[in-house]
């Protein structure tokens, strides 16, 4: 299931993103911004306790965050959602997935993965500006399942109905978070409209 994150200030912020002549600095500026309001919604539900605070006044009943909470960029895009995801998560625990897409086949190629121990028990969120087909978010889906996470939550900047399809059939019980549910793919298996190549748009890799 995919859930958008249509607020107006997202929306603003995206309007800019997809511009083409936005460059690298504001594009990732954006990037790390949506991020947090992404991840704020994607968090809503996760598990707290009840903790007793002693205020200068009286004591209060307080919720707190229970559950370890880790943080899974697929690289490299995913990189440019981490600053935005620290900020609101600063205790937040680090893997990594290496994935990039074939550029014949489109098909997601797996060349480095670490994960935190807390993976298992804990809470993971995945992070990937662009869901497209919706391969490398299942791959990546695949190896913390494998390495025995259990809880996982999918953050992203754009997808589009193929992508979400695609991982709702390999991992129902995994919930995408996005601030735009784009149109379609494209015969390159680019999203229309999207906002291009992330990556590169992200890292100032574009000609
Ligand atoms: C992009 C993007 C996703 C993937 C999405 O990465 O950041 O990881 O493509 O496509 P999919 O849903 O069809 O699998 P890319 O392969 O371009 O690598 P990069 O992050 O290193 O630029
Ligand atoms: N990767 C991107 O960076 N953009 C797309 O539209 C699809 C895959």
């Amino acid at each position: 299931m995919a859930l958008l994150i249509d607020h107006p200030c997202v929306q603003h912020k995206l309007a800019i993103m997809r511009d083409v002549d936005t460059g690298h600095k504001r594009f990732r500026e954006l990037a790390t911004e949506i991020t947090k309001f992404v991840c704020y919604e994607a968090l809503k539900n996760v598990k707290t306790k009840e903790v007793i605070v002693q205020t200068p006044i009286a004591k209060a009943s307080c919720q707190k965050i229970d559950t370890d909470l880790v943080v899974v960029p697929i690289l490299r895009a995913g990189i440019g959602m981490l600053e935005g995801i620290l900020e609101l998560i600063p205790t937040a625990r680090v893997g990594f997935v290496g994935l990039y897409r074939d550029e014949e086949t489109k098909q997601p190629v797996t060349y480095y993965e670490r994960f935190p121990p807390q993976i298992k028990g804990g809470t993971c969120i995945i992070i990937d500006p662009m869901l497209a087909t919706g391969g490398s978010t299942v791959v990546a889906i695949d190896h913390l399942k494998k390495s025995g996470a259990g809880n996982i939550v999918v953050v992203c900047i754009v997808t589009c109905p193929e992508g979400v399809e695609l991982v709702e059939v390999a991992h129902p019980d995994v919930r995408i978070y996005a601030a735009a549910i784009d149109d379609h793919l494209n015969e390159k298996k680019y999203i229309v409209p999207g906002l291009g190549d992330a990556g590169d748009r992200l890292f100032g890799t574009t000609h």
